[in-house]
């Protein structure tokens, strides 16, 4: 990853203050969850919630985890000042793997001591990020922009600590401006007061303008290729988009490699 990320708009130091209003680390199990065992033993406590295909917090010793932690590595190495950081993840064209690469590596990155991390359901064409995390639609994004929900009504712990969500809330026809508005960049600023990663959910960058336009706002854009799916011009197209409308792409994540024992993996390319 050669592009830099560009110094911190916010001031505030990560992890201040509690967006869910009080300490993250008091978030009830979820209901249903068995307490564990007094002893040495460890034990991994997974919400039924959270779909199976969070993979890093489902199976957290597999390979697939391991991927997103040299993903997570990748990220903060660029960011050596630690400061709060707002990320997009987009792909050319739909069903690339945008929506469960941001639930995995927002996992990856929570799992680091002392930071908060929030997922920004901002594809609001075809938003997944509630179901991902087993949490309701609405509120969210689009009725805190909207309608001037404060930001600690909207967003939602997740059982998992140091993790939260804001869910895309209700349908809405404007997309592109809503993430175009002055009203967003306010609310991306407000965040990194509170979170040390945002990473905003997107739709796919060749039919809207959705990513592009959120895409500069943020401080950096990962761009996620689905190897024997994505037509290698359509990736091509969407790639010079996103950079000719001011994009900073850090990097590609190619999903669904193949390795040489037939299994299914995924790895990061740095942008040169
Ligand atoms: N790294 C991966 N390797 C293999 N399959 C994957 C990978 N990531 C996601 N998938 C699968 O691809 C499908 C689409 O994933 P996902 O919903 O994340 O894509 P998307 O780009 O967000 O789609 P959309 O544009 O419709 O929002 C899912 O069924 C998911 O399980
Ligand atoms: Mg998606």
């Amino acid at each position: 990853m050669a592009a830099d990320l560009p110094p911190s708009a916010s001031t505030a130091a990560p992890g201040a203050g509690a967006a869910h209003g009080g300490a993250a680390g008091a978030i009830p199990l979820p209901p249903g969850s068995v307490p564990p065992p007094p002893g040495d033993e460890l034990v991994i406590l997974v919400d039924r919630a959270l779909d199976p295909r969070v993979v890093v917090a489902h199976e957290p010793q597999s390979g697939v985890a391991e991927q997103y932690r040299t993903f997570r590595a990748n990220l903060v190495a660029l960011n050596p000042g630690g400061q709060p950081r707002a990320l997009a993840v987009t792909s050319a064209i739909k069903g690339e793997g945008k929506s469960v690469t941001v639930a995995n590596l927002a996992v990856a990155l929570a799992e680091l001591p002392d930071t908060r991390v929030l997922v920004v359901d901002a594809d609001l064409r075809s938003p997944s990020q509630h179901q991902l995390f087993g949490r309701p639609r609405e509120p969210g994004l689009a009725d805190a922009m909207l309608d001037f929900v404060p930001i600690e009504r909207v967003v939602a712990a997740t059982s998992l600590p140091s993790l939260y969500v804001l869910s895309a809330g209700r349908a809405v026809r404007n997309s592109s401006e809503l993430l175009g508005s002055s009203r967003m960049s306010d609310l991306i600023g407000a965040l990194k007061a509170e979170f040390q990663w945002i990473l905003f959910d997107t739709p796919p960058a060749l039919p809207f303008a959705d990513a592009a336009t959120l895409g500069t706002r943020v401080d950096g854009l990962l761009y996620v290729v689905r190897l024997e799916k994505t037509p290698r011009d359509q990736s091509t197209r969407a790639l010079e988009l996103l950079r000719n409308a001011g994009c900073n792409v850090l990097g590609s994540f190619l999903a669904g490699a193949r390795s040489d024992d037939g299994d299914v993996r995924s790895y990061v390319v740095p942008e040169d």
